[in-house]
């Protein structure tokens, strides 16, 4: 990708900008790192560098089953930024926090995903992305949790990392872009299939798979795991170390500029998702120890944007199908339910039951066989894959059959 300049990227510096949230509220933004809030800046700065190149990881063996040079010049692009974005944390160290930044720094470029010995921080960013269709999912969902988290790291106090979070933020929109549109272009092509075979059932999975295209069903099993995992990803839903960041100034909420309330949040509530008596119920918690809760509502509300628009492709090619997201309960390992087993409706359910219907809920290991043979390489120019729909525009309006990429043989 020759266009592309390797390199630290920065949002322009916004003068006199001032602290916007936190004991800190309303004092000049800090040009260089505050003393007392050193070892917490540094944390989220390598949890945040951490996972970026940690999806190229997970994604860059997905180059060799590519459905088009379209959806290969994506993934590329996707994946230099997200090499680029490591950069912009790595610089953050390297410049602001000595030889233990140099160290973390280090560390950084050592650990890989998935690995035994030194895998990723965070669950998510270890777990397989084994073929397209969880590509798409992992760019809706899980870079949509990085859409958040960038969005309230851009708030900090800590302005060198508001500026560079800023900068990432514009790329991220065109990650979550890919995801969206991937999966409307799975969802298409499979209606299409359906409507050309005279198939009117979408749940008839064998019928609809003869067809080589991913029947519904599997797409929402799909959906159910990406958006569980990315869940996870914000932590307790009653955090004191999100509470201690936001009272230091140096994470703030998403869009906090534009909320409406004192940004100090000392004798404010928030309603928290909680197990009680076996019940899952909203109990209010003080607002500053339950940020991340609010966070993951304001991802939710988020993603179901997305859901939107597949559905009305399912709706107007004449299906009664409807994808959904499962329940915050569902399938979680860290928070308020990571001991509880819920069904995707947020039914909670016993060991044995979540053992017998697992399969129903999450991809299997046949279902992963499936989508796995339908992914064969398509480099000829113009030529799509056919489990998937042409997308409706071309990169920067290119045409049809643009050679995205060239392959040297
Ligand atoms: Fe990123
Ligand atoms: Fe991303």
């Amino acid at each position: 990708m020759p266009e592309y300049r390797w390199g630290i990227l920065l949002a322009p510096q916004e003068e006199n900008r001032v602290i916007p949230f936190g004991e800190h509220y309303g004092d000049p933004a800090w040009q260089e790192v505050p003393g007392e809030h050193r070892a917490m800046l540094r944390r989220l700065i390598v949890i945040q560098g951490d996972t970026e190149p940690a999806s190229v990881e997970q994604q860059r063996h997905l180059g060799k089953t590519a459905p088009s040079l379209y959806d290969l010049r994506n993934l590329f692009q996707v994946n230099v930024e997200e090499g680029r974005h490591l950069w912009a944390m790595v610089y953050l160290l390297q410049k602001y926090f000595g030889r233990d930044g140099r160290e973390e720094a280090d560390e950084l470029l050592r650990r890989r995903s998935g690995d035994a010995d030194s895998p990723r921080m965070l669950g998510a960013f270890n777990e397989k992305t084994p073929d397209w269709l969880s590509f798409f999912m992992f760019t809706y969902f899980t870079d949509r949790d990085g859409k958040m988290q960038l969005h309230s790291l851009a708030q900090s106090g800590f302005d060198p990392l508001s500026r560079t979070c800023r900068f990432m933020l514009t790329e991220e929109a065109h990650h979550m872009f890919v995801g969206e549109t991937g999966i409307s272009r799975v969802v298409q092509r499979t209606c299409e299939a359906m409507k050309d075979a005279g198939i009117s059932d979408p749940s008839g999975i064998a019928k609809v798979r003869a067809l080589g295209v991913i029947d519904l069903p599997t797409i929402q099993k799909k959906l159910n795991l990406h958006y569980s995992l990315s869940l996870d990803l914000f932590g307790s839903e009653v955090s004191t170390n999100a509470a201690n960041a936001f009272n230091a100034g140096v994470k703030g909420r998403y869009r906090e500029t534009q909320i409406d309330d004192d940004h100090r949040l000392q004798n404010s509530t928030y309603p928290v998702l909680k197990l009680v008596n076996g019940e899952i119920k909203r109990v209010d918690e003080p607002a500053l120890t339950a940020l991340n809760m609010r966070l993951r509502d304001d991802y939710t509300q988020d993603c179901a944007k997305g859901l939107l628009r597949w559905n009305k492709i399912i709706s107007l090619a004449g299906y009664d199908f409807k994808l959904a997201l499962p329940n915050v309960a569902f399938h979680r390992e860290i928070g308020e339910f990571k001991d509880v087993h819920a069904t995707p409706d947020g039914m909670l359910i016993d060991d044995a039951t979540w053992n017998k219907r697992e399969g129903e809920w999450l991809p299997s290991v046949d279902d992963g066989d499936f989508i796995s043979s339908l992914m064969t390489p398509v480099t000829e120019i113009g030529s799509y894959a056919t489990w998937i729909s042409p997308p409706k525009v071309g990169i920067d309006n290119k045409p049809g059959d643009f050679e995205y990429v060239k392959i040297e043989t």
